[in-house]
This record gives C-alpha cells, sequence and structure tokens, in this order.
C-alpha cells in the first residue's frame, strides 16, 4: 500500500472526511477548507509530490540536520537539567511536549518564547484530524488555531524572505536551482503540516520511550551503563509503541489486497502499528528488547511518503535519552502513574507520564 502510489493515492481522503460535516460548515470554517484544500507533502502523489517534495527537501538535508545537534543538546539540557532530584513530575507536559515544539519554533525562525502557542495550535489541528469522524466543535476549534497560526506564519514568512536567516524557514521561502518555489498558500500549509507532523510525534515517542524503559528495568539499566545503546532504544520503541498508528489513502484502481476487494474510491486504512509487531518479520514480536535484530519497521513510513523529518527524530530521541539516564539514572514510575493515551485514532501518546526523579 505504502509503496505503490499508483494504487493507493495520498490524495482526496481530508476532502472525504471534511465532506462528512454538516453543508452549513462550508462558511464557518473557511481556513479549514482552505488549509486541507492546498496542496502539500502529504497529500499528494507523484508527479506533484515529486515537485512539493523536491522543494521541501532541500530544508531537511544531512546538514542542516546535523546543526540542529547543538540546538537539540541546549535544549534538553536547559529542560532536564532543572528538574529536582527527588520530585515527581508529568514527563509528558514538562519535558516530551515542549521539546519538540521548541525545535519547530526554532525551526521556523519563532521566538522560543512562542512555544506555547505552537504547542496549543498542534494539539488543534491533531485532534480534529484524530477522531474517527469529524466533530464539529473539534472543526471550530482547528479554525480558530488556523486563523491564529496563518497570521503568525505571514509576519515569519515575511521576515524570511526580506531577512533570511540559517533556519528551515528561510531555506523553504528561497527558489529552488530550476527556480521553483511554493506559493504563498503552500508555504504556510506546508508550515501547519511540519507543525503536527513534527511536534506531537516527537512528543509521543519521548513518552512511550520513557515509559518501556522504564517498564523494563533490565532495558533501562542497559541503556544508563552504556549511553551508546539509546539509538537501539529509539528504535524498539518506534516499532513496539510508535507515535504513528496508522496511515491513510484511497484506491486509484479495483485492488486486491491479500485476498481482500478493495474498489476504486475507497478509503484504506494501514495500521502500521500492527505491521511493526508482524510475527512473520519481528521475532518474539510481542516483546520489546533493545537488543533485538533492527528489522526495518514501519514507523515513519516506507516509500515516496517516507518521512522527511525521521532524521530529525532520531538525532533528538536519544540526546534526551541520554541526559535523563545520566542526570537521574534511578529514575522510576511514580506509583500513581496510568497508562491513559490521548483520544486519537492515528497518533498515539500518553495523556501524562509521573516520574519519580531520582540520581
Ligand atoms: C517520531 C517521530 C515521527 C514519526 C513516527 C513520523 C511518522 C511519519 C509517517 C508514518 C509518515 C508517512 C505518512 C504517509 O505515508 O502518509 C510521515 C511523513 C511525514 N513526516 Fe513524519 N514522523 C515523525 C517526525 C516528523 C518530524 C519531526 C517532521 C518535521 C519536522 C515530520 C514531517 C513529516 C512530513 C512533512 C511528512 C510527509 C512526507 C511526504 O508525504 O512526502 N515528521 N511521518
Amino acid at each position: 500500500m505504502l509503496r505503490h502510489p499508483e494504487l493507493f493515492s495520498s490524495s482526496g481522503w481530508e476532502s472525504r472526511y471534511l465532506g462528512q460535516l454538516p453543508k452549513e460548515a462550508n462558511s464557518s470554517l473557511p481556513n479549514v477548507y482552505r488549509h486541507y484544500g492546498t496542496k502539500v507533502v502529504s497529500n499528494t502523489d507523484p508527479p506533484e509530490h515529486t515537485r512539493l517534495r523536491r522543494i521541501v527537501q532541500r530544508s531537511f538535508s544531512p546538514r542542516v540536520i546535523e546543526a540542529m545537534r547543538e540546538q537539540v543538546e541546549r535544549l534538553s539540557s536547559e529542560l532536564i537539567d532543572g528538574l529536582v532530584e527527588g520530585s515527581t513530575i508529568d514527563w509528558v507536559s514538562e519535558v516530551a511536549y515542549p521539546l519538540p515544539a521548541t525545535m519547530i519554533a526554532l525551526l521556523l525562525g519563532a521566538p522560543v518564547e512562542d512555544t506555547e502557542l505552537f504547542e496549543g495550535w498542534s494539539a488543534d489541528i491533531v485532534a480534529f484530524v484524530g477522531s474517527g469522524a469529524p466533530k464539529m466543535e473539534l472543526a471550530l476549534q482547528e479554525e480558530q488555531s488556523l486563523i491564529a497560526f496563518r497570521e503568525y506564519l505571514s509576519g515569519l514568512i515575511a521576515r524570511a524572505r526580506f531577512d533570511p536567516k540559517d533556519d528551515l524557514l528561510s531555506l523553504l521561502v528561497e527558489k529552488s536551482e530550476d527556480g521553483d518555489a511554493l506559493t504563498d498558500d503552500e508555504l504556510i500549509s506546508t508550515c501547519v503540516t511540519l507543525l503536527f507532523a513534527g511536534h506531537e510525534t516527537t512528543a509521543n515517542l519521548l513518552s512511550s520511550l520513557t515509559l518501556e524503559l522504564l517498564r523494563a528495568p533490565d532495558q533501562w539499566d542497559l541503556v544508563t551503563s552504556e549511553s551508546g545503546l539509546a539509538s537501539a532504544a529509539v528504535e524498539e520503541t518506534l516499532r513496539f509503541n510508535g507515535p504513528v498508528q496508522r496511515i491513510r489513502r484511497v484506491a486509484r484502481e479495483d485492488v486486491e489486497l491479500q485476498g481482500i476487494k478493495v474498489k476504486k474510491g475507497q478509503s484504506v486504512l494501514g495500521f502500521i502499528g500492527s505491521a511493526n509487531r508482524d510475527e512473520a518479520v519481528f521475532e518474539d514480536a510481542e516483546s520489546f528488547n533493545i537488543g533485538r535484530r533492527r528489522d526495518a519497521n514501519l514507523s515513519f513510513g516506507a516509500g515516496v511518503h517516507f518521512c522527511l523529518g525521521a532524521a530529525l527524530s532520531r538525532l533528538e530521541a536519544p540526546i534526551v535519552l541520554q541526559h535523563l539516564t545520566t542526570r537521574f539514572p534511578r529514575t522510576r514510575l511514580a506509583p500513581s502513574f496510568s497508562e491513559r493515551y490521548r483520544s486519537n485514532m492515528t497518533f498515539r501518546g500518553l495523556e501524562s507520564l509521573k516520574l519519580e526523579l531520582r540520581r
């Protein structure tokens, strides 16, 4: 499904989703319709996708990502060094959410003080698109967030054009070598996509990573004594309890998938969270084991839509884990912790993660 965009389209899912809202929604949700009606990497197929991806990919080159290492190191130590030994904290609200939101603010060249704004906008967008059927009250909330975010982004875009810096947005507004560039609407919708694709996912990864390791104390101890294992722990968390559970497509032709007939125009949901526990691919798939052989998991998708932010997340998450295990090596789950996830069918993220911090 992921490797055949000629059979399974990335386009059209949102318009069907919006089509389930009452007719009068049209007039009260102009920004929601405009956003989902604008072509971005995640809702197009080749050749449109190829054009957009070529432009956006420049902002995610290995050189750009590597340059972010220092910022991630600094942010992690600011957030984690400030925590107090012996205290009980909520890892989700105190570290896992603010850190990637700050990274996105930096990528867009926004002041870090505005991080909370990013968290709120991102939450509203994710809540609407992640519910089983579209809900008007969530759509109205997203409309408000899109109005505010669009206005905010217009200012940032104007600044990036006038006074380009080293950030992702400055690269994004530049023309490519062949003179191609994103239109203003494409630019804004791309930034909105980057915000929710990059924030919620990484935040959820930081939470499930910490949870899975603390639930398997022997593996937590391994990472604590050998920080080089942090990346293996991240990969295993992506497989075992990944932040994105499903991928949406629309069939472009009648097609048969493992004996199931899919008709042209039907929606198809690929549950990558389930594929990641396929016993035919992963030995003892139901157990969390950071020492397992690294077979490719599908957490970042596959094929032409493979996640643009994968390298950034793979850079961020091990650094945060190394800071936590170095500063508070005897951390444990607080007795008050209970495992509850936010209500969302695409993104899987803990509501809170109570930790007792110990050196
Ligand atoms: C652990 C963190 C992340 C996970 C698990 C994740 C997961 C995914 C998945 C599964 C897809 C494929 C969707 C599809 O095929 O329809 C995807 C695409 C995408 N991701 Fe991520 N993502 C993460 C982090 C990020 C970050 C940090 C950014 C940007 C700052 C980002 C930006 C994107 C974009 C722009 C796409 C669309 C690419 C395309 O359609 O060509 N992601 N991501």
